[in-house]
């Protein structure tokens, strides 16, 4: 089965992940609207799909807004007739620890990641509802909203609240037959380059070389077309019958994150006060402290930084 006939929107397409997303969705035969900030970038990216003989649109505008949101949608609509998948990558960082981060740190990249997530979907779920199309929806967490980070409390905020919203979605949107999904990428990109932990693997990468296996393997991470798959894969109608799940790309890994479940439960006659919480309470919570941060396997000697 193929993209065929489908029609597609990718925001923050013009590199990266978003680019890779992009050019896959149209190897796979869905018409695709372009969407990235600087217009330069956006053609470019269009230029590179249709080179290969697909079929491209490009939008520039800030995701963030419904206005923006509405226009692209309209752009999907008077340029192919139609959309069926929404994928809502823009995204950017802002990375300081807390007591540096400042307030437009902060709304930044709320704005973009979880206020664009928001306008864009709302607005292609009316489409989806109006025209009974059972669309795919296609949003972008990351490791460090769902395990948390140093130094990314606006981050780990807007990619924790996605996957929570995706939660959501997901039971509000079963009737309607549209799916949607978050996955959680790992690869090599403007974002992660200048990270020194994949130093080796970058390096590798740009000499057109295999990244080593430590990568691809124990940390999952590669290169932007290894995360490509999926979300064609989720923008087809093979996965109808998945949505609301977090799904993790990068490399040669691929794995299925667990929603929050409760990990102890008790119960005190007349309800945990302040006495019972000391006497009998503690024991339960101290014995069932959960782990924050991502767990990342210690770097090879051979793979460390250069100095
Ligand atoms: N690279 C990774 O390992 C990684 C890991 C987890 C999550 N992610 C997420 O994947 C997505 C893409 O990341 P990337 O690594 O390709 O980043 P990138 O910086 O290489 O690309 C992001 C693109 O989005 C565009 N963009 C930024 N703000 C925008 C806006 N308001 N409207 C439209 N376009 C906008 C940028 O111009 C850029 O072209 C982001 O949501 C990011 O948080 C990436």
């Amino acid at each position: 089965m193929s993209l065929n006939g489908k029609v597609a929107i990718v925001t923050g397409s013009g590199a990266g992940l978003g680019l890779a997303y992009a050019q896959e969705l149209a190897r796979q035969g869905a018409s695709v609207v372009v969407n990235d900030v600087n217009e330069d970038v956006t053609n470019r990216a269009v230029q590179s799909i249709t080179d290969e003989g697909g079929k491209a649109f490009g939008v520039t505008a800030a995701v963030g807004s419904t206005e923006t949101a509405e226009k692209l949608v309209n752009a999907a609509v008077e340029e192919f007739g139609q959309l069926d998948i929404l994928v809502n990558n823009a995204g950017i960082l802002r990375d300081r620890s807390l007591l540096k981060m400042s307030d437009d740190d902060f709304d930044a990249v709320i704005n973009v990641h979880l206020r664009g997530t928001f306008t864009c979907v709302r607005a292609a779920y009316d489409y989806f509802k109006n025209n009974e199309v059972k669309g795919r929806i296609v949003t972008i967490g990351s490791p460090t909203g769902q395990r948390g980070n140093f130094g990314q409390t606006n981050y780990a905020a807007a990619k924790a609240g996605i996957v929570g919203m995706v939660r959501t979605w997901a039971l509000e949107m079963k009737r309607a037959g549209v799916t949607v999904n978050a996955i959680i990428p790992v690869a090599a990109t403007a974002m992660t380059e200048t990270v020194p932990f994949f130093s080796a693997a970058i390096e590798a990468d740009k000499a057109g070389e295999a990244m080593p296996d430590f990568f691809r393997k124990d940390l999952g991470f590669g290169p932007v077309a290894d995360v490509a798959g999926l979300v064609a894969f989720l923008a087809s109608d093979e996965a109808q019958n998945i949505s609301g799940q977090a799904i993790g790309v990068g490399g040669d890994r691929l794995q299925v994150w667990s929603h929050p479940e409760p990990v102890a439960t008790e119960f005190n006659d007349g309800g945990w006060t302040y006495d019972a919480l000391q006497s009998k309470g503690r024991t339960v919570i101290e014995n069932n402290l959960q782990e924050v941060g991502e767990k990342m396997p210690e770097l090879p000697a051979e793979l460390q930084p250069k100095a």
